[in-house]
């Protein structure tokens, strides 16, 4: 079989069906946005992300599906400026005012989707383009291009390699079938068929977030799956229960989930 004969857009687009309306979407990050800035302070991930994009001090970067701003707050000071561009309004809210609490004043906002006209936002090329963990799009083709129209000099993109951060065993648990995304190897893929012969860089690490109490771990994991029926509720504490214990003071996942991210990144030509 001919690996080239493959349409990668279509399979990513077949396999990540129904995950991606921009509506849902849209509240499902608003809502996981007020945790999401402490559950991502720095770490072993955001230090490989920047040493891989490498950036130079007088680079613009704009950084799509920003978050909280998880890289654009520590890339702020190692650069010019940072158009951090996201869906949701309140994972804005949270990076300005992360940025004030560290005296940034070198990141502009814009609230935007990964499928609205970048070009009628006033949006400009950037010497960086980069989109950690954000693929959030069903058109990963057009994904890649936009990125390449906007990146003056470099695109630097990552997803996850395998099952990425949700926890299968918890769906599992509750009864949800969850269909995993497609991982990098679509991605991959794609970039090669586009002539796009990409840099690959695997970031693996342990996840053993800590929590205040079982009330916020069932907070933080209730967030990742949306609404929950009564009957998922009382499995979801069952299933803390015998995931999750308490050391020193604080709760933790009994065994640690491995998340592996791969990293992509290309110079423009
Ligand atoms: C997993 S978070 C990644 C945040 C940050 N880049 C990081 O690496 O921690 C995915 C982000 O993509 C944003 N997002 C989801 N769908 C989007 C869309 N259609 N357009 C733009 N941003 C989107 C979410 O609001 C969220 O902030």
């Amino acid at each position: 079989m001919d690996i080239r004969a493959i349409d990668w857009n279509e399979a990513w687009k077949r396999q990540q069906s129904g995950v991606f309306d921009d509506g849902w979407n849209r509240a499902y990050w608003d809502k996981r946005a007020p945790h999401f800035a402490m559950s991502r302070e720095g770490g072993p991930y955001v230090e490989r992300f920047i040493e891989l994009v490498n950036p130079e001090p007088q680079w613009r970067v704009l950084d799509v599906g920003c978050g909280s701003g998880t890289l654009a707050v520590p890339l702020a000071s190692r650069v010019r400026e940072i158009t951090a561009l996201d869906i949701s309004s309140v994972m804005l809210d949270s990076l300005r005012v992360r940025c004030e609490q560290h005296e940034i004043d070198n990141v502009a906002t814009v609230r935007a989707s990964w499928t609205d006209d970048w070009q009628s936002l006033a949006l400009e090329p950037h010497d960086v383009v980069i989109a950690s963990r954000s693929l959030v799009v069903s058109d990963l083709r057009q994904a890649i291009e936009k990125l390449n129209r906007f990146a003056l000099r470099r695109v630097c993109i990552s997803t996850p390699a395998g099952e990425g951060p949700l926890d299968p065993a918890m769906f599992r648990a509750i009864g949800r079938r969850r269909r995993f995304g497609a991982d990098y190897i679509y991605v991959y893929n794609l970039l090669y068929q586009m002539g796009l012969q990409a840099n690959l860089h695997f970031i693996t690490y342990r996840e053993n977030k800590s929590y205040r109490d079982k009330d916020s771990v069932f907070t933080a994991l209730r967030c990742r799956i949306g609404e929950l029926l009564p009957q998922e509720e009382k499995i979801l504490r069952e299933y803390i229960d015998s995931a999750f214990s308490c050391r020193d003071g604080r709760w933790r996942r009994i065994v640690p989930r491995t998340v592996k991210w791969a990293v992509m990144w290309w110079d423009r030509l």
